[in-house]
């Protein structure tokens, strides 16, 4: 096939050189006037990007980089013609309008997303008409054309593109109306234009597009009756219509739309209440319908949205109380109903959302008192917002046992009696906010609130402690540095002989204390965030700084391209692996994210993949916590000759399938789906038995994707996937590659390096005999046979296309069958 495809490109030039014979007889479309388009387009642009080498004038376009090629019949004759461009991320600076669509009229697919065109789009577009695919996103393209006397938004001839199912312009600045006709035909699918200056009526044809799959306006200036422009979708996934201009009311109609898993309405004109047939959309999991001018109660029905992840209800104008069937929202991870006009009591049964992160019912009229329930979400941690109510009452013990939150703002409620005790066990608190109040007694002091602020306890009836601002608490045992201060007081009654002791022994105590507590100055910014996953009670951040001598080398046992791992021995005697991520990134600021991703790597379970049982987000550390494994990589395994004996071809063959099946599993179980991005020899670590385990899987998930330096984190040389090299998109299909590299490491006990350049597969395939490590025994005859299999899948794996390449999931399939 491949050679196939080969010897007709050795006789395209033949081919071309009649086709276009024939195609300037009869005045038609030939490749030649497809080359001449593109060819002054790259003329056109600033400096054309690299990718762009290949197009060249005595090459033909079908082999140029991002271009891909069709055969159409014309009469009794194969016509080749240009079906795709695809360059996105290239950095192509220029006029999208310099390229001749006239010219490349069966252009099927255009994605030229994230580069930076500019200009209008040519109404030469609507020639057109095959067009499947339009995605533009992220360029600079507006609806004015500065120079090439035409002014004037989107043109309305997009509408006659009629075989058009996606269309992609969100973050440009694009202006005018959308076109009339956008969905004319009723086939698109994906209507993307978030982030521009758009603004009108929501075009006729939307409300009859039956075919849409997933909408996002979000962000223009787009007007409209939600209720009169938009329709029934039974196929829509995602409606993102927030920050728009949007009024009317939620017309029941959207319960038709079954499939709906996104319905994003927040910070428009929404009038009306929310109606309770909305509760049909069983599969949804995120509903915002913030800052609009919704009136009337929650409904009751609410409850049946099981999947529901985010409910956002904020400022708006809802009133009654919070329905107790909100405890069957199992999932549901943030509520915020902050800014309305909800009252009564706060229901016992929220304590049923057990999913919560983050809470906020704050700017309404609740009365009654905190119910202790809500000490039972245990996995509230981002904040606990009811400020600004009626709550009464005293603080229920209940709230110490929120051992993960984070953010805590009771203020300017009438709550009474003293902070309970329970409050030393948020370990996690950092801020906490109970001013306007009628509290008594001492602020909390862990460690994390050390450099409160004193607005956070005033005004109330009386709270004490060592904050300035504050009256110290004189009946409370003190302890640490606020001795000095019961010192200074009871310093005139003492005698000067006895002070001086005194002050030598507390000097004394103090220089040695410091001597023993390196991490002592980890202490530093009281209102960072801090955070260690729950881990045979408590995995503690003291124990660990203190167990790696506050990450002193000698504990090192790795480094990866993210940070250094260390060694370290809890004071229960478990080992664990401690990841260190450099410091100073700037990727790691956004702690939301950083959060998120955690909890979804926290969850992976799955043999082959190396546990990760929690992290830490400080200002001063950031680092994960994996289990131990006591035997090394792979790699420093095949090094040692001794060691690589023992590693026998059986044992080798199970440890393919084991990380296929783990980076499988990474691909295609885990939501959304892990991308390794280092699979090597290093990252595959082995117990005593030589059992397998994937290490350091989504650390790259983590670091901010947009940020200025993420591609030199996108893995180790030698096993980056060959399209790394020119376009930055990590797929699948790049852990596909390196998987393909390490498959073959296992068979040659080596780096298989020079295997790696321009062979063909037979070539490979026929060397394989002698490139077999020799220092196992020899395989057996059915070893043998797995080995060949897993060396020829390891080629395909090494395929220079992605998408030659097999998904981990078949891969992991051929190597089991
Ligand atoms: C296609 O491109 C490759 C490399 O870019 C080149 O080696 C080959 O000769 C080209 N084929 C034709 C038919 O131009
Ligand atoms: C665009 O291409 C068409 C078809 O090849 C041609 O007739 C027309 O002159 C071209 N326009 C420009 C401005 O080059
Ligand atoms: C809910 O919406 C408000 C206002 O639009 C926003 O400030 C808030 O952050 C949102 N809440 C959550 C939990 O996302
Ligand atoms: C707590 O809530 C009040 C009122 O909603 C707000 O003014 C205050 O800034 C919040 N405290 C903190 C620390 O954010």
């Amino acid at each position: 096939m491949r050679a196939l495809f080969h010897l007709f490109l050795l006789l395209l030039p033949c081919l071309l050189f009649l086709e276009e014979a024939r195609a300037a007889r009869h005045g038609g479309i030939s490749l030649r006037s497809q080359h001449i388009a593109l060819l002054h387009w790259k003329a056109s642009l600033a400096s054309p990007p690299l990718q762009m080498i290949s197009w060249q004038e005595n090459t033909i376009p079908c082999n140029w980089t991002g271009i891909m090629c069709m055969a159409i019949r014309h009469g009794r004759r194969m016509l080749w013609v240009v079906s795709n461009i695809t360059l996105p991320n290239a950095g192509i600076h220029g006029q999208l309008g310099e390229l001749n669509f006239s010219a490349l009229p069966f252009l099927a697919y255009i994605d030229l997303h994230n580069n930076s065109l500019h200009g209008a789009l040519p109404a030469s577009i609507s020639s057109l008409s095959v067009l499947l695919e339009l995605n533009l996103e992220q360029n600079q393209l507006t609806g004015e054309i500065p120079c090439q006397n035409l002014s004037g938004p989107l043109p309305q001839e997009i509408g006659h593109l009629t075989s058009l199912v996606k269309l992609g312009l969100s973050n440009n600045t694009i202006s005018g109306s959308l076109p009339e006709h956008i969905c004319s035909s009723r086939r698109l699918q994906f209507l993307g234009i978030s982030n521009n200056m758009f603004n009108g009526l929501i075009p006729k044809s939307l409300k009859t597009c039956t075919s849409l799959v997933e909408i996002d306006l979000q962000r223009n200036q787009l007007t409209g009756d939600l209720s009169q422009h938009f329709g029934v979708y039974p196929q829509l996934k995602g409606m993102r219509l927030a920050s728009n201009r949007l009024s009317g009311k939620i017309s029941p109609n959207l319960a038709a739309c079954i499939q709906l898993t996104v319905l994003l309405l927040s910070q428009n004109m929404i009038t009306g209440s929310i109606p309770p047939v909305l509760s049909k959309l069983s599969n949804l999991e995120e509903l915002t319908l913030d800052s609009n001018h919704l009136s009337g109660e929650i409904p009751a029905e609410i409850g049946t949205l099981g999947n529901l992840y985010i409910l956002n209800l904020s400022s708006n104008k809802l009133s009654g109380s919070i329905p107790i069937q909100i405890q069957k929202l199992s999932n549901l991870g943030y509520l915020d109903i902050s800014g309305n006009r909800l009252g009564g009591l706060i229901p016992e049964e929220l304590g049923g959302c057990m999913k919560l992160q983050s809470l906020k019912m704050n700017d309404n009229n609740f009365r009654g008192s905190l119910p202790g329930a809500i000490g039972n979400l245990a996995g509230l941690q981002i904040m606990l917002d009811v400020s600004k109510n009626n709550l009464s009452g005293v603080l229920p013990q209940q709230l110490g046992k929120l051992e993960m939150l984070e953010f805590l703002n009771l203020s300017h409620n009438q709550f009474r009696g003293s902070i309970p005790s329970s409050f030393s066990t948020m370990l996690s608190l950092s801020t906490v906010d109970v001013s306007y109040n009628d509290l008594e007694g001492p602020i909390p002091t862990t460690r994390l609130l050390q450099n409160a602020s004193a607005s956070w306890f005033i005004p109330n009836k009386g709270m004490c402690g060592y904050l300035y601002g504050l009256a110290p608490c004189y009946s409370t045992p003190v302890a640490g540095h606020h001795k000095r201060k019961t010192l200074d007081l009871l310093l005139p009654i003492v005698l000067v002989a006895v002070f001086c002791i005194v002050a030598a022994i507390v000097v004394i105590i103090m220089l040695s204390h410091n001597k023993r507590k390196p991490q002592e100055s980890v202490n530093v910014e009281g209102r960072d965030l801090f955070s260690v996953w729950n881990f045979d009670g408590r995995l503690a951040f003291d124990d660990i700084v203190r167990a790696t001598d506050d990450f002193n080398d000698k504990y090192i046992v790795g480094r990866g391209g993210y940070g250094k791992v260390y060694k370290a021995q809890l004071q229960d005697g478990q080992i664990v692996a401690v990841k260190k991520l450099h410091q100073s990134e700037e990727q790691l600021n956004d702690d939301r994210r950083f959060h998120n991703e955690m909890e979804i790597l926290s969850q992976i379970r799955q043999r082959s993949i190396v546990k990760m049982y929690g992290f830490c987000s400080h200002s001063a550390y950031k680092f994960l916590v994996y289990d131990y494994i006591q035997h090394g990589s792979l790699h420093m395994t095949l090094e040692n000759d001794e060691v690589a004996k023992e590693l026998d071809w059986q044992k080798r063959i199970a440890l393919a399938n084991y990380v296929a099946q783990a980076i499988s599993y990474l691909h295609h179980e885990c939501s959304p789906p892990i991308i390794h991005r280092d699979i090597t020899s290093n990252n595959i670590l082995l117990d005593t038995t030589f059992k397998a385990f994937v290490s350091d899987f989504g650390t790259a998930r983590i670091l901010k994707p947009d940020s200025s330096n993420w591609t030199e984190l996108a893995g180790t040389y030698g096993y980056i996937a060959p399209e790394l090299a020119y376009t930055f998109v990590v797929t699948e299909k790049c852990d596909v590659y390196s998987f393909g590299v390490v498959a073959l490491e296992l068979v040659m006990g080596k780096h298989p390096r020079d295997l790696l350049n321009g062979m063909s597969s037979v070539e490979q395939a026929m060397l394989v005999k002698d490139i077999l490590d020799q220092r196992p025994t020899p395989p057996t005859t059915t070893e043998n046979k797995s080995l060949a299999l897993l060396i020829k899948l390891a080629f395909s794996c090494l395929e220079s296309s992605p998408l030659a390449r097999p998904t981990m999931q078949e891969a992991y399939q051929t190597l089991i069958q």
